[in-house]
């Protein structure tokens, strides 16, 4: 199956190139595409170098399978043009999410919407939705969801290559004794997040939500197959480098043990349980790792229908690109590894 990365110089398109580079069901090197600004750029990609090249002058004839991280403009742009030419593309921006005729795939919950042969956009859902859907997939198959109340904190990487630039930027200066406002945003985050908590990600809707919530509400939804769930989150950015973790409450249809809670969740496939209620991971724990990982369950004081969970993963791999190399796997009747 020949491979096209769309995206190849940024943050997720490097994590997808160092996937890609140990599978096997790939034929020869991924073709590495970005715009004209870097095309030319060399990428590490398994024992040698991948030239990244302009976008607009591939040959879209020639590629089988390509994975998007280029944003949604370029997205809106670049796919239709790419399936017009026989290709299937798997995308990690929020452009086609919400399309009903577009699969949102998370392979652990939901892979059986997309196989070998499959033709047109498939979606990769948001990074904190992905990471949240897999414990509560679990839970609905153990006991029924009734609802899910989220809040993350998202490290800056969520943002791409500028937001690490902008935290190092910042964090040098207050390092070096600069007076930096913290109101005072930068290019990417709408406040000082050096050395501060961020309770703002994407734009402000009319409900109060921003949009960064409202992604996880809709897509949560649409990957349980569950329109009439109850979802809520309060999405923050904190100066994390990498790994997002979410703090969730689940109120479950029936009561459970907390026993048959965690044995659920340690059956799902994709998922890493602390054993016991005190026992967590962190987000610079789980930097460069493929599972999700779910800690501190417990149940709500006086409540056995209602769980208390921490969960962290990899945003720029599970959240992203190993996500999206699990989803090409498929197409090609293999598995990621
Ligand atoms: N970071 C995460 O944790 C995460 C998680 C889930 C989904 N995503 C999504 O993945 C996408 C990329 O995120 P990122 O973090 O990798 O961002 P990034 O580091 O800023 O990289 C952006 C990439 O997109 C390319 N690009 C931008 N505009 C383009 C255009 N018009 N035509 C062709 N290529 C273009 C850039 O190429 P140049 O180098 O040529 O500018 C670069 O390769 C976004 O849609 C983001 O929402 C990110």
């Amino acid at each position: 199956m020949r491979l096209a990365v769309l995206g190849a110089s940024g943050l997720v398109g490097r994590s997808m190139l160092s996937l890609l580079a140990r599978q096997d069901w790939i034929t020869g090197a991924p073709l590495a595409l970005s715009s004209a600004r870097s095309a030319g750029l060399e990428l590490p990609f398994g024992d040698g170098p991948v030239t990244c090249r302009d976008v607009a002058a591939a040959d879209l004839a020639s590629i089988d399978v390509a994975i998007f991280s280029a944003g949604g403009a370029a997205s809106r742009h670049w796919a239709p043009r790419f399936v017009q030419a026989g290709a299937a593309v798997v995308d990690n921006s929020s452009a086609w999410r919400q399309d009903p005729a577009v699969p949102l795939v998370v392979p652990e919950v939901n892979g059986h919407l997309v196989g070998p042969g499959h033709r047109g956009i498939i979606a990769n859902p948001n990074c904190s939705t992905i990471q949240i859907a897999l414990p509560c997939a679990a839970l609905e198959r153990a006991a029924g969801l009734r609802e899910v109340h989220a809040t993350t904190l998202q490290a800056v990487s969520g943002a791409g290559q500028g937001g690490h630039d902008e935290l190092v930027a910042q964090a040098n200066g207050l390092a070096g004794g600069e007076q930096a406002g913290a109101e005072r945003g930068g290019e990417v985050f709408p406040r000082r997040i050096a050395a501060n908590a961020i309770p703002e990600i994407g734009a402000l809707d009319g409900s109060g939500f921003f949009e960064e919530e409202l992604k996880v509400h809709r897509e949560l939804r649409r990957i349980l197959a569950r329109g009439d769930l109850a979802v809520t989150c309060t999405a923050t950015r904190v100066p994390v480098w990498n790994g997002h973790a979410a703090a969730v409450r689940a109120v479950l249809a029936q009561d459970v043990t907390l026993d048959e809670v965690v044995a659920a969740l340690a059956a799902w496939p994709g998922l890493a349980v602390a054993p016991t209620s005190g026992e967590y991971r962190t987000p610079a724990e789980v930097s460069g790792d493929v599972s999700v990982h779910v800690g501190r369950v417990r149940h709500e004081p006086g409540r056995r229908d209602a769980v208390l969970f921490w969960v962290v993963a990899d945003n720029l791999l599970k959240g992203a690109a190993w996500n999206a190399v699990q989803i090409a796997a498929r197409l090609a009747g293999a598995e990621a590894r």
